[in-house]
């Protein structure tokens, strides 16, 4: 029996905040330097950044990018990265034992957020550092030209203030691997008083409280309702990351990762609205999913890449992509999506050659990994409201998940253009399904564009010698009629359909 899907245009999860389709640029192996940052490279600009990989990450549709870090910035000095490039410090970056020679700070990535029309959302050091530093970087960063700080931005070539309003307190400071790391009760009194500070200084600041580094922590759950106790008042987001992998061969648990992305929403809003009613506040958190993607972590790990030698951009964290991370990663945005109303803010991590939807070669070519077109998709066709639709598929058996969907979906409507997508996913490995989609309640009339990702060999993946091997392809046999839209996915496949 075909899977169907029935759409009602008043049941609306959230209106589409484009910082869903945020990314995230880490000073880590070859993201910055040798992937955004590469000045002898034939299409490098005056700052020395790649204009092959600016196109690509225009294409790619990213909004919002969170920098510098990640564990880096657990013990960044930011002072280190502005000023004449001749006289910035080459620093030991403790977080990846590698050298950081600081020729990109603030200034050139602020620059290269404009060049991409992204924007920017920064991280302060509470590792090693604390309200001091952040509150020095906010008035270089945001202040106006006459104070010491803000005199020196502009002594460094940039008079206006920056637009910054998005700033993540710290990072992971759950994980015992964080330079500084703290107790639940230390960081979010450092956390709270931080946030005061910085919102003393302007009080329009968005501000991002570390939540865990994800659901395995043995203190999820706990860590958040003590961050948030102490904290709450002051910030505006809870983090939360998560990273999925294959493992054991297990493809069926692995495709329904988005089950347990639902349960680590649905823990940390529970958690987060306990602590609303137990303060009494009139204020409910958002969640800012400020790390998410696929990343074989356990291989990194057993791997000698992250070593004693101090290298400078060495190649760590290179994760080539297959169909199958592709579908998974096109899952878990349909999950954020359909829980919108709380996630109003997501970075994939990261962006450039870092478990990364774009690779770079020095010298040489830039190229789409699988997953890059789940993302660039969805953040072109996305528009108008997101809207929860009712799904009725099969199920299959998983050792992690238990019984789970076949299908899985999501969908958007812009009232005024007409425009409506559905985003779909199925997770059979043997089976192409049908699939009925009743669009007649947002009045699709014709099908614009109708894509998929997939391939016979779900392992199919684009790498340096074979840049095209995978891409999109149309999604044979979509029609519409009378509202109704038929489709066919193919086995482990990631599809969408926009109409007018
Ligand atoms: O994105 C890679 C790393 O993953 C980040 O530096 C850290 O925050 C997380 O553990």
């Amino acid at each position: 029996t075909p899977t169907h899907i029935t759409v009602d245009r008043t049941n609306v999860v959230a209106p589409l905040n484009r910082r869903i389709f945020g990314s995230f640029v880490e000073h880590l192996g070859r993201c910055v330097y040798d992937g955004i940052y590469e000045p002898g490279h034939p299409t490098a600009n005056a700052d020395g950044f790649r204009l092959d990989v600016v196109e690509l990450v225009k294409e790619l549709g990213s909004t919002t990018i969170r920098y510098p870090g990640g564990n880096f910035v657990s013990s960044y000095r930011w002072e280190d990265g502005v000023g004449p490039r001749e006289s910035r410090p080459v620093r030991r970056d403790l977080a990846w034992h590698s050298l950081e020679t600081n020729q990109v700070g603030l200034d050139e990535f602020a620059r290269w957020c404009e060049l991409t029309g992204s924007e920017l959302m920064m991280a302060v050091n509470l590792g090693t550092r604390g309200i001091e530093a952040a509150l020095d970087l906010l008035e270089y960063a945001t202040g106006e030209p006459g104070t010491a700080l803000a005199d020196q931005r502009v002594a460094n070539g940039r008079t206006e203030p920056y637009d910054i309003s998005m700033w993540c307190l710290g990072n992971e400071m759950d994980g015992p691997w964080q330079i500084g790391h703290m107790s639940a009760e230390d960081y979010g009194k450092i956390a709270a008083r931080t946030a005061s500070a910085m919102k003393t200084a302007d009080k329009n600041l968005e501000l991002v409280v570390c939540g865990s580094s994800g659901s395995s922590m043995p203190t999820f759950g706990e860590w958040e309702r003590v961050v948030l106790e102490a904290s709450y008042d002051h910030v505006d987001y809870i983090s939360c990351h998560a990273y999925y992998q294959e493992r054991g061969g297990d493809l069926a648990s692995y495709l329904a990762s988005s089950v347990e992305m639902t349960y680590f929403i649905d823990t940390v809003v529970a958690t987060a609205d306990h602590v609303k009613h137990k303060l009494r506040s009139q204020k409910t958190m958002q969640l800012s999913f400020d790390e998410w993607n696929i990343w074989y972590l356990d291989e990194h790990q057993a791997s000698e890449e992250v070593n004693d030698e101090w290298r400078i951009a060495p190649r760590q964290l290179e994760d080539v992509y297959s169909v199958a991370d592709a579908v998974v990663l096109g899952n878990l945005l349909i999950t954020l999506l359909q829980n919108h109303d709380r996630v109003t803010s997501a970075s994939l991590a990261q962006l450039v050659n870092v478990i990364a939807p774009i690779m770079t070669e020095p010298g040489g070519d830039s190229w789409r990994q699988t997953t890059f077109f789940p993302f660039s998709v969805t953040s072109r066709l996305a528009r108008g409201v997101v809207l929860r639709p009712r799904i009725d598929t099969g199920r299959y058996d998983t050792a992690l998940h238990g019984s789970v969907a076949l299908v899985d979906a999501v969908v958007t409507a812009d009232a005024e253009t007409g425009a409506s997508a559905v985003f779909l996913v199925n997770r059979s490995q043997t089976e192409s399904i049908e699939v009925v989609v009743d669009l007649s309640d947002v009045g699709a009339g014709r099908i614009v564009e109708a894509v998929s990702l997939h391939d016979a060999d779900p392992y199919a993946k684009n790498t340096l010698a074979d840049q095209n091997r995978v891409g999109l392809t149309p999604l044979a046999g979509a029609e519409l009629a009378d509202g109704i839209l038929t489709v066919t996915l193919p086995p482990v496949s990631w599809s969408a359909v926009s109409c007018a």
